[in-house]
Formats: structure tokens, sequence, C-alpha cells
């Protein structure tokens, strides 16, 4: 076409040219939790590391979701119970109220299983995003949320929080059933989309095991782990 380089033609990456916040900005906002437990940086340089075979990584996945439950799970409600020992009566307690879980697919899966092995008595809410890796838009596949939704707490799960597009929608979802209180957990955050989710839903808690750097032109988190879904499950 007249007028129109080679250059011109060449469709735009994502993420390229959009501004994106530093880390040092995000550091401190408000209801954002970044561990800083040593096992966990020493797990999640495991992680990162490209040789990590998907055995090991899956395994590590769930390790970390269950490091993430128990930061997560530090402001739970409890009530007290009587209860007896071998020896006597006392006084315990027990979480108030139901947890509900929300493994966003495919990558939550893993850490929803670590977070399990925490709190085994919770209902688990499958949710199925995809986002299209070329708008970076999330889009809703698969949905089991129930109908009843009396629970003290609903965690949506997902190990990467890139643009923040997915964490957003499943928040909306969320929000949408009527869930008193949500948080979201993350394995690595980008400083985009950790801006991102905060100011869309800042009245939840979001727990994150680190924040990175930026997103490359192709909306992934770097240094990152790559591609959290395929290194899970095999699929390269
Ligand atoms: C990945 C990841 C998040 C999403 C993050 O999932 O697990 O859900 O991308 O990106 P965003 O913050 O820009 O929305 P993906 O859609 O690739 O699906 P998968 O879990 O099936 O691999
Ligand atoms: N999804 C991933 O799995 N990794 C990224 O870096 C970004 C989105």
């Amino acid at each position: 076409m007249l007028g129109t380089s080679k250059q011109d033609e060449q469709p735009r990456l994502p993420m390229q040219g959009i501004p994106q916040p530093k880390r040092e900005e995000v550091l401190n906002l408000p209801r954002v939790h970044i561990s800083n437990h040593p096992v966990m940086a020493h797990k999640m340089t495991l992680l990162r590391n490209k040789n990590t075979p998907t055995p090991q990584f899956y395994q590590l996945v769930h390790e970390i979701g269950a490091l993430l439950a128990y930061e997560a799970t530090a402001s739970l409600s409890l009530e007290k119970i009587s209860i007896e020992t071998p020896l006597q009566p006392t006084i315990g307690h027990r979480l108030a109220g139901g947890i509900g879980i929300t493994p966003i697919l495919r990558a939550g899966l893993g850490l929803a299983e670590g977070f399990r092995q925490v709190i085994p008595d919770i209902q688990v809410w499958h949710l199925g995003l995809k986002r299209d890796e070329r708008t970076l838009q999330a889009l809703e596949y698969y949905n089991q949320l129930p109908h009843q939704v009396d629970m003290q707490v609903v965690y949506a799960v997902d190990p990467m929080l890139a643009t923040g597009g997915s964490a957003i929608d499943a928040i909306n979802i969320l929000k949408r059933r009527g869930i008193p209180r949500i948080s979201y957990i993350g394995i690595i955050a980008a400083p985009y989309g950790l801006l991102k989710l905060a100011q869309a839903h800042p009245d939840i808690d979001i727990y994150v095991a680190a924040l990175d750097e930026s997103l490359n032109d192709l909306g992934y988190i770097v240094p990152g782990l790559g591609d959290a879904g395929d290194r899970q499950f095999g699929t390269f």
C-alpha cells in the first residue's frame, strides 16, 4: 500500500511501548503482601531455573502454595470450641466459617493443591480463564462456582500476575457471586499487573511470593519463570 513501509506492516507486540510502573513504585501498596521468607526465596530460585524439570517444578509449586497459604491465612477469624483432651476438658479454636479456593485454570491447579495441604477442609471452585496471547485479554471457558456462597473468605489462586487481566476478571466473577471477603494468591507479580489489580479491587488482600521487574513486549514477566502452565504440565 502507498505510504506504508515494511516496518509499519509488522504487527505490534501487545505490551510494546506501553508504560509500566517501576518495582519501587508498587512495593508499598496497601493490602499487598510480598513474602520475605528465606525458605520462599530458596524455593523461588529453584522454580525460576530453566533447568528445573517438570516433576520438580510441579512439586515446588505445591510447596510454595503451602507457604503462601500459611501467610495468607494469618488473619482468619477463629471461634472457640470445647473439647476434651485425654486428661481434661479445655477450650480450643476452629476456623470460623467456610473457606473457598478458586484455582484459575490451568496454572492455578498446583498452587491450589499446595494450599489444600495446609487446610484440607476447603471448597474448591474451578474457574477457567485463558489469556489470548495476541491481545492479552482473558477469556472465560469454564466455571464451577457454586450458588451457595456462605464462606468466611475465598482465595483466587494463580501463579502469574502479569497484566492483571485474568486476576481482575476472576475477582469480578467472584464478587458477582456475593463473596464478602476475597484474597488473591500468586507466585510472581509484575509491577504493571499488581498496580492494575490493586486499583481495580482495592478491597482485597494480595499475597505474592515475589515482585519482579517488568513485562516484556509479549506480556511475559521478567525475569519470571516462563509459562507457568506449560512448566507444570509439560506442554512445551
Ligand atoms: C497465565 C497465568 C495467568 C495469566 C496471567 O495463564 O496462569 O492466568 O496467564 O496473565 P495476565 O495477568 O496477563 O492475565 P494462561 O492464560 O496462559 O493459561 P494457562 O494457565 O492455561 O496456561
Ligand atoms: N503467564 C505465564 O505463565 N507467565 C508469564 O510470565 C505471564 C503470563
